[in-house]
């Protein structure tokens, strides 16, 4: 049997939420899990990538210490098999180590092609479940899984509670990819282990102000809500430009916030009306001035999660 699934990028933490929101993104990996026909050929693993200049790709493990065969593999463990000879494919077009959630997209298209593969033991809170315990907090994997705008936390039982938001149509989101790579273990390894009281009440005050400025679509509240001193303050050293691209959009009447995207370096502007020529050449000649080319484009939300392309027996 042969299954590809389409898994859409995401943008984790957006300001206040840390570990905790997330979106999807109309950008797309598909990864597709065929049962080899030659018993004891092993995995392989191929990944095809129309970016013939993200070197990157080429670091990705080939055998079975790669995610995806480890998240086939814990979904066929949960029910008491192992996976036969597979052969893998991931079709990528979500840039690598970028904070848009290309681990997370292969995580979710591994398992649910496993899923398939096994006839589907697993429901959608399974997957959710599974796929946070695999990546290690939900704000990507929950919005690759659901799509749209998603507010996830893992209970003590390891399920996933989660609430979808409407994000406005007119709040536009302009993604920022610089050309430079950054690890989210090194980007979690700049972090401390406790914060002050005062950050952790700042992030609450405003995490539960984004929830009412994207229900009620209020930008004035907007503007106070994508604030965040639980990851940015601390990655900031790792990301050339940042600072100076968040104080340059400040005085930008349209900008509702700047952002990191997950753990970085790939920048979020969020903003309402026009102008966005201009935020567009703002972050791009900032980047520039510290030597880092970019690549900005302004997208919509996606709306769907990841989905079943084809399934042949
Ligand atoms: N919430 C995660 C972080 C997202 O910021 O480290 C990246 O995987």
């Amino acid at each position: 049997m042969k299954v590809s699934v389409k898994v859409p990028a995401t943008a984790a933490n957006i300001g206040p939420g840390f570990d905790c929101m997330g979106l999807a993104l109309p950008i797309y990996n598909t990864i597709t899990v065929e049962e080899s026909v030659s018993p004891g050929s092993g995995v392989e693993i191929n990944v095809v990538s129309e970016d013939l200049e993200d070197l990157s790709y080429e670091e990705i493990p080939q055998d079975k210490s790669n995610i995806i065969y480890r998240a086939i593999e814990v979904l066929y463990n949960s029910v008491g098999q192992t996976p036969d000879d597979l052969k893998i494919t991931v079709s990528t077009n979500i840039p690598l180590t970028r904070g848009l959630g290309s681990s997370s997209s292969v995580i979710v298209g591994g398992l649910m092609a496993a899923n398939e593969l096994l006839g589907r033991p697993a429901d959608e809170a399974a997957l959710l479940s599974i796929a946070t315990e695999i990546e290690g907090h939900p704000d990507n994997v929950v919005p690759a899984i659901l799509g749209g705008l998603v507010i996830a936390s893992q209970e003590d039982d390891g399920s996933i509670a989660y609430s979808k938001l409407d994000w406005p149509d007119d709040w536009k989101i302009t993604v920022c990819v610089p050309d430079f790579t950054l690890s989210t273990s090194i980007a979690r390894s700049v972090l401390p282990k406790e914060v002050p009281l005062a950050d952790a009440i700042y992030n609450v005050q405003r995490a539960g102000l984004f929830i009412e400025a994207v229900n009620k679509h209020n930008p004035d509240l907007m503007k106070i809500a994508l604030k965040d001193r639980l990851h940015q303050p601390y990655r900031m050293k790792l990301v050339p430009g940042l600072q100076e691209i968040m104080d340059a959009l400040k005085h930008e009447e349209n900008v509702l916030g700047c952002v990191l995207s997950g753990a970085g370096p790939s920048v979020l502007v969020f903003s309402h009306r026009n102008g966005l020529d201009k935020i567009k050449c703002i972050v791009h000649d900032t980047w520039d001035c510290v030597n880092v080319k970019s690549d900005i484009k302004t997208l919509p939300i996606e709306k769907n999660g990841a989905i079943i392309l084809n399934r042949t027996d």
